[in-house]
């Protein structure tokens, strides 16, 4: 069965382009996006790979390691890197994953036969600090991914993993929430002390913690 939310991330070993990786060691105790991209030498990866090392800072800043996978070979993801920093102005500062046996590829779903039997399709796995999957999103070869977005999921699973808070469409850090629906306005009053705007029973906004 497809791998879910709320599901352990599996384990494994792999070679990356920056050495070996035991996957859970390696996430210690940080937050990790794991994510796959189609094939090396390619030019939408080249434009997502790029824009990843852009973002490389902001992952740091939420105490997220990002890591990509392919099925290509790693003197490939190595021969690669020079393209990616020549035509996107950012090298490589995380480890891509050589997964030529697929092994990784199929502990992740990350194959979807009926798109194309040999290569991964583009999947993103959020992993908590528990290692369990937060969130998981999966493109076609033929569409890029928007990365600031994987960051703002990114804020919005790190601020609901600590209060009692959902985040609403478009949200942005710093903007109001929502307080969860399964919080009495008894409870509310002690964990939201700076009030709250009820437009609905169910629908009440607060500020951002923390914010
Ligand atoms: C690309 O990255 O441009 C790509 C990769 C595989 C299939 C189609 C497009």
């Amino acid at each position: 069965m497809a791998l879910q939310l709320g599901d352990v991330a599996p384990d494994f070993t792999a070679e990356t382009t920056a050495g070996t990786i035991k996957f859970h060691e390696w996430l210690g105790d940080s937050w990790g996006v794991l994510f796959s991209h189609p094939k090396d030498f390619t030019p939408v990866c080249t434009t997502e790979l790029g824009e990843v090392a852009r973002l490389k800072p902001e992952f740091d800043k939420r105490n997220t390691k990002v890591i990509g996978l392919s099925v290509d070979p790693l003197k490939d993801h190595h021969a690669w890197a020079g393209d990616i920093k020549e035509t996107q102005g950012h090298a490589l500062n995380f480890p891509l994953i050589a997964d030529p046996d697929r092994k990784i590829s199929n502990l992740y779903g990350m194959i979807h036969p009926n798109a194309n039997d040999t290569l991964t399709v583009r999947s993103v796995f959020v992993i908590g600090p528990d290692k369990k999957v937060k969130l998981s999103i999966t493109y076609p070869a033929s569409t890029g991914r928007n990365f600031e977005e994987i960051l703002r999921v990114v804020d919005s699973l790190q601020l609901t993993s600590k209060h009692s808070v959902a985040t609403p469409v478009n949200w942005q850090r710093g903007e109001d929430v929502i307080i969860s629906p399964s919080i009495s306005d008894e409870d509310a009053k002690t964990r939201f002390p700076q009030g709250w705007k009820t437009l609905k029973p169910y629908l009440r906004v607060t500020k951002q913690p923390g914010a």
